[in-house]
Formats: C-alpha cells, sequence, structure tokens
C-alpha cells in the first residue's frame, strides 16, 4: 500500500521503512504516525517479513521529535490523548513480535529517540545525536521516553537528558548504552542489513520468543521473569525449528528451519 510519510522496501525477509519527510527533518505528524501504525500493524502478521530495519529519510535526521506544529492547541484533554495514541504506535513495535532495528542516522529528538528507544536494537551512524528537548517546550517527552529511557540508560542519565534537553552524540550514547554500536555514517545501512540478515537466518519462532522473554524483563520481577522464560522455553522445545537445530548441530550441518 502506498504510504504518504514512508517509503517501504521488502526483500530477502527483510523490510526497510523510510520515514520521508526530510524538509522537516522527519518529523512525526498525526499521518506519520497514523501510517507507522498501519505499515508495523501489516509487518506483523507479514510471512514474508522477519526483521524490520527502520531509518530516517535524507542525510540529517533520522526523526527530529513529534510535530511541533501539531502541538500547539493541545489541552489537558487533547494532550493525553495525543501522548496515549503515540505510546500506542511504539508499543506495537515494541511487542511487534519481530525485531526491530533503528538505523539512526542523524538527529533522534524527542519522538524520535522514543522511536528509536522503542526498537530492540539501536545502531547509531556517527553523526547521530539524541536527545529529549520536551522540556524546551515545556513538555515532557509522552511517548515512553520517561520510561524506556530511565531503563535503558538508568534513572540519573535519563534525568540529565530530560531535564536539561541536552543531546548526546554517537560515541556519549554507545557509551551510556543508549545504542548498541555506532557506525561510520556511509555504512550505516549496510550494517544495520548485515545485522538483519543474521538475525533473519535463525529459527524466526526462537527470535519471537526471546523477543517475548526480553520485553517481559521489564515488565516483571525476577522470578516472574524467569517463569515466562521457562514457559516460552518449553514452547521452544515444542516446534519443528527447535528439532531442525539441535538434529543439525549434531550431523554438523546448517540447519535449514521453516520458522514453525
Ligand atoms: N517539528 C516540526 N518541524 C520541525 C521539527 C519538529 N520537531 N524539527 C525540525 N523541523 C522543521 C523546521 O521547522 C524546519 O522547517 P522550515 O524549513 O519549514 O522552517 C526544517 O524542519 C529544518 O529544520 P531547521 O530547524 O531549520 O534545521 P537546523 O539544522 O537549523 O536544526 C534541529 C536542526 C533538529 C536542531 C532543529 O530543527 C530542532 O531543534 N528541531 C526540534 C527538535 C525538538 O524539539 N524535538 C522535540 C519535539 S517534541
Amino acid at each position: 500500500m502506498p504510504y504518504q510519510t514512508l517509503l517501504i522496501d521488502v526483500r530477502d525477509r527483510i523490510a526497510t521503512i523510510i520515514i520521508n519527510r526530510p524538509d522537516k527533518l522527519n518529523a512525526l505528524n498525526a499521518l506519520a504516525k497514523t501510517e507507522l501504525n498501519e505499515a508495523f500493524t501489516e509487518f506483523k502478521s507479514d510471512r514474508e517479513v522477519d526483521v524490520v530495519i527502520i531509518t530516517g529519510a535524507g542525510d540529517k535526521a533520522f526523526v527530529a521529535g513529534t510535530d511541533i506544529a501539531e502541538l500547539t492547541s493541545l489541552t489537558r484533554e487533547s494532550g493525553k490523548e495525543f501522548s496515549a495514541k503515540g505510546q500506542k504506535v511504539l508499543d506495537l513495535i515494541e511487542q511487534l513480535g519481530k525485531p526491530v532495528i533503528a538505523a539512526v542516522n542523524g538527529y533522534a529528538l524527542g519522538g524520535g529517540c522514543e522511536l528509536a528507544l522503542a526498537c530492540h536494537i539501536r545502531i547509531a551512524s556517527d553523526r547521530a545525536k539524541f536527545g529529549q528537548p520536551e522540556v524546551n517546550l515545556g513538555i515532557i517527552p509522552g511517548y515512553g521516553g520517561t520510561q524506556r529511557l530511565a531503563r535503558l540508560v538508568g534513572r540519573g542519565r535519563a534525568a540529565e537528558m530530560i531535564l536539561t534537553g541536552g543531546q548526546v552524540d554517537a560515541n556519549e550514547a554507545l557509551r551510556i548504552g543508549l545504542v548498541n554500536k555506532v557506525v561510520p555514517h556511509a555504512e550505516l545501512m549496510d550494517r544495520a542489513g548485515q545485522m538483519a540478515r543474521t538475525i533473519a537466518s535463525m529459527g524466526q519462532k526462537a527470535v519471537g520468543l526471546s523477543l517475548q522473554a526480553i520485553n517481559a524483563s521489564a515488565e516483571t520481577s525476577l522470578s516472574e521473569g524467569e517463569k515466562v522464560e521457562a514457559s516460552l522455553f518449553g514452547d521452544c522445545c515444542d516446534t519443528e525449528d527447535f528439532k531442525e537445530g539441535t538434529k543439525a548441530f549434531l550431523e554438523k550441518r546448517k540447519p535449514a528451519f521453516k520458522n514453525r
């Protein structure tokens, strides 16, 4: 389906989604959020898609935030709805059941940083810059940023980023655990593609169940999380991929996973 704010390419079981509003530094307007919701809803059930890579159009920005022009008329009630609606889109990404890799090619500010945080893996160009500058606008991050950033980098560092509204460059983002790796700008999409292909070559049942278990770690105590893990481990043992993976190892050959 053609989108107005997104470009989508699916090949070799990997979907690449480009947020395409480069003249506005890919700021997320209402249409972009609706289209992201539609695209990820389709990816969730699309049997041809195992891994998703998300990036921004142009050379300057991943996403420079929510579209500030659309914020001005918000009231207490509509602001709450606005935040909840954005959270829902990013929750869909986090709970897709398939890995989503953020290839952060430039500014990831406000909603852009929050979008990257909702992805499972973040690869940053050496030109990327991260920040939650909402306090400059008299608001707080509203798409899960206060929650996910604190969980990822710790409350102290999250507080520093959110309260000062300052930006951190790619190397600082790596140092504080905000991104998985930093790569030269020109290599960003190749490196994200390499990682996506590695993941796509695994048994996708186990990949999906791994994500479910990892996501549970943000919601539960250790003992509850371990119960979830044991149950999902049991589910794996009921799959054809498990039989094939273990058999292939013992027969010293590569597994031919059928993702069942
Ligand atoms: N919402 C709406 N428009 C945005 C935007 C946003 N979040 N971020 C950038 N833009 C627009 C600018 O208004 C400008 O549009 P124009 O050419 O029609 O005037 C265009 O994108 C280019 O941005 P500009 O500010 O000229 O680029 P810059 O290189 O001077 O600065 C930034 C880059 C990222 C530092 C700056 O754009 C910025 O601070 N953006 C807002 C970041 C933010 O507060 N995000 C959180 C929102 S909740």
